[in-house]
């Protein structure tokens, strides 16, 4: 293709955007577009199924059988939403075995709060609450991102987020009401997340590489640091509600902006979590690729059982 041709599909491929039409996999993209929303979609494909494991540790444990109906469904929730978001990086012209491939050596990255334990019933109230909460947040502007599948994908994804928070944070509101212990574990689960939950949001504005053609692409429609006091200012409250206190001194309602000042983020634990040295990086992967390979039977005769049965269709045929 001659350098004049390239120009002329990138105009029509940057007008597409300006007038808010989606991009469709057969459509001519921009390499570095193709590649920067395999990227972003397959992390947040392993980020929601490396994100089942911190609450499938409950499970089991689950203090009713109300309340493990609701956990199944929503841990069984997450698996949708990677199959989704796999299914729609894959027409991006990437296979899922190479997908699968990047997350268990290590070379792809997903979201940096599950490598969190989750120690006590609370926890499981917690997450709902503040890491869907935090999820919503972020993925409510991807509904209209510019890339068809991937905005597809978020509108169900969404909504059945919002449930998920929903049940944590009545979760947090059973134990807030319940005895001074429990009330204390919410508290506690709370003291711990709280931290994590604002770095869901991704480095600070002037730290941030992505930021402005991610906006540009509408892969972003907010920066990290909107999104972050957007979260602060929609929790702190709900905190309130619960009668347990957010773990910063510094936070203090700001009558003239009309948000909430926060203290300091701890960037440095940020940082370590996402090079690996988190409280549950490795049990995290390694989780997973005992996953894939005690999966690998079933696998293998699904496919064996498949050629089977297409072979019957030929030789029938002939
Ligand atoms: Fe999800
Ligand atoms: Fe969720």
């Amino acid at each position: 293709m001659s350098e004049k041709e390239i120009k002329n599909l990138e105009e029509i491929f940057e007008a597409k955007i300006a007038r808010d039409e989606k991009i469709e996999p057969k459509d001519w993209m921009p390499e570095k577009y193709r590649k920067t929303h395999i990227r972003q979609m397959s992390q947040h494909a392993h980020s929601e199924i490396v994100g089942m494991l911190p609450e499938g540790n409950w499970i089991t444990r689950a203090p009713s059988l109300r309340r493990k109906v609701a956990l199944l469904a929503k841990v069984q929730d997450e698996a949708g939403h990677g199959l989704y978001l796999y299914s729609a990086t894959e027409t991006l012209g990437i296979s899922r075995d190479e997908l699968y491939d990047q997350l268990h050596s290590g070379k792809a990255k997903y979201s940096s709060i599950f490598n969190y334990p989750t120690i006590t019933w609370a926890d499981i109230g917690a997450i709902g609450w503040l890491v869907d909460g935090a999820a919503i947040i972020n993925q409510v502007p991807l509904c209209s991102t510019s890339f068809g599948p991937y905005a597809r994908a978020m509108v169900r994804v969404c909504k059945e987020e919002s449930f998920h928070q929903r049940q944590g944070y009545e979760i947090m509101l059973t134990l807030c009401k319940g005895t001074p212990e429990q009330k204390e574990m919410a508290q506690d689960a709370l003291n711990r997340w709280w931290w994590p939950s604002l770095m869901m949001f991704g480095p600070t504005d002037d730290e941030s590489t992505h930021t402005e053609q991610s906006m540009k692409w509408k892969l972003k429609r907010k920066t990290n640091d909107e999104l972050r006091q957007q979260f602060i200012d929609q929790t702190v409250p709900q905190a309130d509600i619960l009668g347990i206190k957010v773990p910063d001194e510094d936070l203090k309602w700001n009558e003239e902006t009309g948000h909430y000042d926060f203290g300091k983020i701890n960037w440095d634990e940020f940082w370590q979590v996402v090079k690996g040295h988190g409280p549950c990086n490795k049990e995290r992967l390694q989780t997973r690729v005992d996953a894939w390979e005690g999966g690998e039977w079933v696998r293998d005769a699904a496919m064996a059982y498949a050629e089977k049965q297409a072979d019957k269709k030929v030789k029938r045929a002939g």
